[in-house]
C-alpha cells in the first residue's frame, strides 16, 4: 500500500464530518472557510448553522447591514470579517451576478482574497484542482519529508505528487491528520496512517 492509500483509507473512517465539506455551493463554502481562519472548526460548525438560517441565501446576506452580521463572528472572536465576508459575497452577486468566477485574475480581485482560498474555490467550486496549505497541512508535510517547509514548497510537492482527482480529499486528510494526530506538541505516531513512510515517526515514540 502506499502512503496515499493509507492516508485516503484513515480519512475514508476518521475524516471529520463537518457539513460544509459536502457542499458545492459557493455561498457556503465562502463563508466557511473565512470562519474557518484560525477558528476551531467544531465551534465553526455552530454559528454556520445559525448563519445560514439568518442568512440562508447571499442576497439576505447582501441586503444586511455589517451590525446584523457582526454578533455571529463575535462568537468566534473576529469581528473583522463581518465587513470581508459581505464584500466578498456582495461582489460576487453584483459583479458576477451571483455565479463564482473561475479565472486566477478574477478571484484574486475579490476582496481579501488569498491564496489558501482562491485554491480552496479553484478546487472545489471550478474543478481546477489545487493544493490548500494551512498551518496543519505544513506540519504534517513537513514532518513526513524530514525538512522545514514553506508554503511554496508545500504546494509543489503536493502537485507532483498527488494526482488531480485526488488533490481535494488528500488536502482535507492532511489537513484532519495535522488536526487529531500530528499534533504540534505529543503527535500520536503510533495510530497515524503515514507512521510507515514518515520521517518523524522513526523517532516518535
Ligand atoms: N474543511 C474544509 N476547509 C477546512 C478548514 N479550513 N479547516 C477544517 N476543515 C475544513
Amino acid at each position: 500500500m502506499s502512503w496515499l492509500d493509507a492516508l485516503l483509507r484513515w480519512f475514508d473512517e476518521h475524516g471529520r464530518k463537518y457539513f460544509w465539506r459536502f457542499s458545492n455551493d459557493w455561498y457556503v463554502t465562502i463563508v466557511a472557510e473565512i470562519m474557518l481562519v484560525r477558528t476551531r472548526a467544531t465551534t465553526v460548525e455552530r454559528v454556520l448553522k445559525d448563519f445560514l438560517a439568518r442568512f440562508p441565501t447571499p442576497r439576505d446576506l447582501c441586503n444586511a447591514s455589517d451590525e446584523d452580521v457582526v454578533p455571529f463572528f463575535k462568537r468566534l472572536g473576529l469581528i473583522k470579517r463581518s465587513s470581508w465576508v459581505r464584500k466578498i459575497v456582495c461582489t460576487i452577486l453584483e459583479k458576477y451576478g451571483g455565479s463564482i468566477p473561475c479565472s486566477e485574475e478574477d478571484l484574486e480581485e475579490l476582496p481579501g482574497i488569498g491564496r489558501y482560498l482562491k485554491n480552496v474555490i479553484l478546487t472545489k467550486l471550478c474543478s481546477i484542482p489545487r493544493p490548500f496549505v494551512d498551518t496543519n497541512v505544513l506540519r504534517v508535510l513537513s514532518r513526513y519529508l524530514g525538512r522545514d517547509l514553506d508554503v511554496d514548497s508545500a504546494e509543489r510537492w503536493l502537485s507532483e505528487n498527488v494526482p488531480p482527482n485526488l488533490l481535494y480529499k488528500t488536502n482535507l486528510a492532511l489537513m484532519d491528520v495535522g488536526a487529531v494526530l500530528c499534533l504540534p506538541r505529543e503527535p500520536r505516531c503510533s495510530s497515524c496512517p503515514l507512521r510507515d513512510w514518515c520521517r518523524y515517526a522513526e523517532q516518535c515514540s
